[in-house]
């Protein structure tokens, strides 16, 4: 493909799942609306032969077309294709694996419809939704199967039970409140007894479900010169109706399941890195783990500790010099939030390596500021900050985050305000969390009032509003070494303030969320 000006929505926002390397992937399709595709089409109830034996007909064809597929499993409108371990198709894509595995056989139901129905019109177009599950051993893979073979026993018996009383004159709600909280036992007695029927006797088919796997078979190769047939054994996909949840099976056809090995070069691979959308704004949120515990431990003042406060905002201050991409960060409380441009191509936009970075240098900061802030503390506690990286594809929808993290500062500040002030005015803790339940933000202000005196509009903006820093152009002499004193030029100046994140902020300080900070 030539390299176009547009090419870009190709590069930087078409990403592909990798299935993980070193499992087993299974793809279960399922047929959609076949409840009213069966009824429409007249197949027989409970179990119509046809059908089964088209769909059972799809998934061979399935498997020659598909050789990295070794099984499959089949029952009523659904089959479960497993390939091998350490398939390689289309480099594991899900996408590909996926839609091709469905397509596949959408495709094979509908061309041998005719071969199976040849006096039905098909009436409308089949189809089946599907998804890839990945086991990573034997022993899951083995369940996998185990527990679908389940589900086709009971399911069968229940609708043989069902059937067949609708069969002899019950109506359907009779013959539903007749099997209710019935056990398998009791079915099986109710088909001998009522219908002369055996259970086991019924189709294998039906019982069991059907499993589809090369098996080898004595294959005629060509004729000798006597005209005697030369054989060989030959892997022939093969269908057939047996126990798969015991060992016997598996223990017979070792070849099926067989884990493959494992090569050195294919350890990177588990390495998947997700890449954080193009032009969206990424804001990494980092929050203190257990701060509660550590506000203890260091006496921090309640419910605000300016000096703590100071540290984190002198600490995020710090990141915006070490990550030009970051435009603006907003924190209060044990959390800061960092909004990277919406172009950054920080770590190719791998969002693991930004997480971990940033999470990593914040702490750094943070740890080796303390002294500064807290000359008479001692560090006794690791601080940690745990980190999730966010996406947001409009600027608009970053302006609402940050409006929300301004709105749970407000919250929680004037809670805890009016929590600690009846503390310390004597209510136990529990009594002051009960005269708060329920409290509005209009009665906490007037409760700070009425029994202290206080206006919370004069609390310290830091506390109230949080902390927003962001760069901002300052003018400072220049050429003082020329001596002369005359000029100016401008530089950028991080900023730390506290105030209104409403769209009034956003106008008058539009810079920071174009370019020309950069
Ligand atoms: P979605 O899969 O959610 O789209 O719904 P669905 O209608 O396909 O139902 P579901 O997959 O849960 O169940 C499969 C349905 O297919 C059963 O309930 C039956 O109604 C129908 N079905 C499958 N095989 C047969 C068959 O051999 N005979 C008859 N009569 N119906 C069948
Ligand atoms: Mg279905």
């Amino acid at each position: 493909m030539a390299n176009s000006e547009y090419e870009y929505v190709k590069r930087e926002f078409e990403f592909d799942r990798c299935l993980p390397p070193s499992n087993w992937i299974v793809v279960r399709i399922d047929g959609c609306h076949f409840h009213r595709f069966s009824k429409i089409h007249a197949f027989e109830k409970p179990n119509d032969k046809n059908a089964l034996r088209l769909m059972n007909a799809c998934a061979t064809a399935v498997l020659e077309k598909f050789p990295d597929i070794v099984f499959a499993y089949g029952v009523s409108d659904e089959y479960s294709f497993i390939f091998r371990e350490e398939t390689e198709f289309y480099h594991r894509r899900e996408s590909k694996i996926l839609s091709l595995c469905v397509s596949y056989f959408t495709s094979v139901y509908v061309m041998k419809w005719k071969d199976f129905f040849p006096n039905k019109e098909l009436k409308e177009p089949p189809y089946f939704d599907g998804r890839a599950v990945c086991y990573p051993n034997l022993k899951t893979i083995r369940d996998y199967l185990a527990w679908r073979q389940v589900d086709c026993h009971i399911n069968n018996q229940y609708n043989t039970c069902f059937w067949m009383l609708v069969k002899s004159g019950k109506s359907e709600q009779e013959a539903q409140l007749a099997l209710k909280g019935t056990f398998a036992k009791d079915k099986n007695e109710l088909l001998a007894q009522q219908f002369q029927i055996n259970y086991d006797d019924e189709p294998a088919m039906f019982r069991k479900g059907s499993s589809v796997y090369r098996e080898k078979v004595e294959t005629t190769v060509k004729i000798d010169d006597f005209g005697d047939p030369i054989k060989r054994p030959r892997l022939k996909v093969t269908v057939a109706h047996v126990d798969i949840i015991g060992p016997e099976f598996w223990e017979n056809h070792q070849h099926i399941l067989r884990e493959g090995k494992i090569l050195h070069w294919f350890v990177k691979k588990f390495g998947i890195n997700h890449i954080l959308s193009h032009c969206n704004w990424i804001v990494v949120r980092i929050n203190a783990c257990q701060f509660d515990q550590f506000s203890t431990i260091h006496s921090l003042d309640k419910p605000n500790d300016e000096t703590a406060l100071s540290l984190m905002n002198e600490s995020a201050s710090l990141m915006m010099e070490q990550y030009p991409d970051i435009v603006f960060a907003y924190g209060f409380s044990n959390e800061y939030s960092f909004v990277f441009h919406e172009k950054s191509e920080l770590y190719q936009r791998q969002e693991s390596l930004i997480l971990s970075s940033c999470s990593s240098y914040f702490t750094s900061l943070y740890i080796t500021k303390w002294k500064e802030f807290f000359p008479h503390k001692e560090l006794m506690q690791t601080p940690r900050f745990e980190t999730e990286a966010l996406c947001y594809p409009k600027l608009k929808i970053v302006c609402e985050y940050l409006s929300w993290r301004q709105a749970e500062c407000h919250a929680g500040n004037q809670y805890n305000t009016c929590f600690w002030m009846l503390v310390k005015s004597g209510k136990s803790e529990k009594e002051a969390h009960e005269i708060l339940k329920g409290t509005l933000s209009k009665d906490k202000n007037e409760l700070l009032f009425q029994q202290f005196q206080m206006n919370y509009n004069n609390e310290p903006a830091m506390f109230r509003k949080g902390s927003c820093i962001y760069r901002q152009k300052v003018e400072e002499l220049a050429g003082a070494e020329d001596g002369d004193n005359d000029t100016t030029r401008e530089r950028w100046h991080v900023k730390v303030d506290h105030v209104d994140l409403g769209p009034g902020f956003w106008r008058k300080h539009s810079w920071i969320t174009t370019n020309c900070t950069q």
